[in-house]
């Protein structure tokens, strides 16, 4: 089955789909984007994913984007016409085409663009039975992380560091010395009395919907928990470390800068709590 893309009202075969060279996605970065989980053919937390779209959009004032029900059959005809029934949607909505000025143009349109892939989830099951390292690297980005915006070459920089230092990912430090978040993924720790411990959603990271399913699993099951800022040096002495976002499910982090996270392997709380959140991707 050949891949379809939606972009701007059409269905479009995937080699064929392009926007036009003065999008405002293209030449300022100026737009949002979700990437929603689908597994056995359900999208996964929908309902947390589109409201986090919305604010996006309302953050950067980008008004008139295909309201949530049209939006909804477009998803869904998406993976339909994919075949796609494990793997992943993304979704990008820019402020439209206009020519090339920075203030908001009068005329423009929302471009909503959605393309599916199929993927076995859950995402690397081989790696999260042996976790995987990560990296510290100065968080170098904006001060809205709180927005989904495409406007994405400081997370690009900082996962292009983690690769070529054979890690995982790079978990990203503020000038306090507290870790932010990953250049795509949320950031926890499990201290030595057993706290679940993740950075508040302030503006400095993205609210994960990850992240927000995986708080009401630790509330339902009555784990320690905070939500709070930890060092880089906190983080390197827990008991256990992992990660969270729509592509790597709940993943073990066992080692930072190299250092193995208490005795190097996959904690048995994160064990739990990817179990228990994928039972909820489940449903
Ligand atoms: N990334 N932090 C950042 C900077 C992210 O880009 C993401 C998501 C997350 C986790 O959010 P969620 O749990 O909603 O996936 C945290 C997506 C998957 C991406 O850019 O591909």
């Amino acid at each position: 089955m050949s891949r379809i893309a939606y972009v701007d009202g059409v269905y479009r075969p995937h080699g064929e789909a392009a926007v036009h060279i003065e999008d405002r996605g293209y030449q300022f970065a100026d737009g949002v984007y979700e990437v929603i989980a689908v597994r056995g053919g359900r999208f996964i937390d929908e309902a947390l994913h589109l409201a986090r779209l919305r604010r996006s959009l309302a953050e950067l004032r980008i008004e008139g984007a295909l309201a949530d029900a049209p939006l909804k059959v477009v998803l869904r005809e998406v993976i339909r016409r994919n075949g796609v029934i494990n793997g992943i949607v993304y979704l990008q909505i820019t402020r439209g085409i206009a020519p090339r000025d920075h203030a908001f143009p009068k005329a423009a349109r929302p471009i909503v663009v959605v393309t599916a892939r199929r993927r076995s989830r859950p995402a690397n099951p081989k790696l999260a039975e042996e976790g995987i390292g990560v990296i510290t690297i100065p968080d170098i980005r904006w001060q809205r992380c709180d927005i989904k915006t495409i406007s994405l070459i400081g997370n690009v920089l900082g996962k292009q560091q983690a690769r070529e230092a054979g890690a995982y990912e790079a978990w990203m430090v503020d000038g306090d010395g507290h870790v932010t978040e990953g250049t795509s993924t949320n950031a926890w720790i499990v201290t030595g009395d057993n706290l679940v411990l993740t950075r508040v959603a302030e503006n400095a990271i993205l609210n994960g919907v990850t992240r927000q399913a995986l708080i009401a699993i630790i509330r339902r099951e009555g784990y320690q928990f905070a939500e709070r800022p930890f060092t880089v040096t906190e983080a390197k002495t827990a008991r256990e470390a992992f990660l969270t976002s729509t592509t790597s499910d709940v993943m073990p982090v066992v080692a930072i800068d190299g250092q193995p996270v208490a005795n190097g392997v996959p904690g048995q709380l994160t064990q739990k709590l990817r179990a228990d959140y994928l039972a909820h991707v489940v449903g």
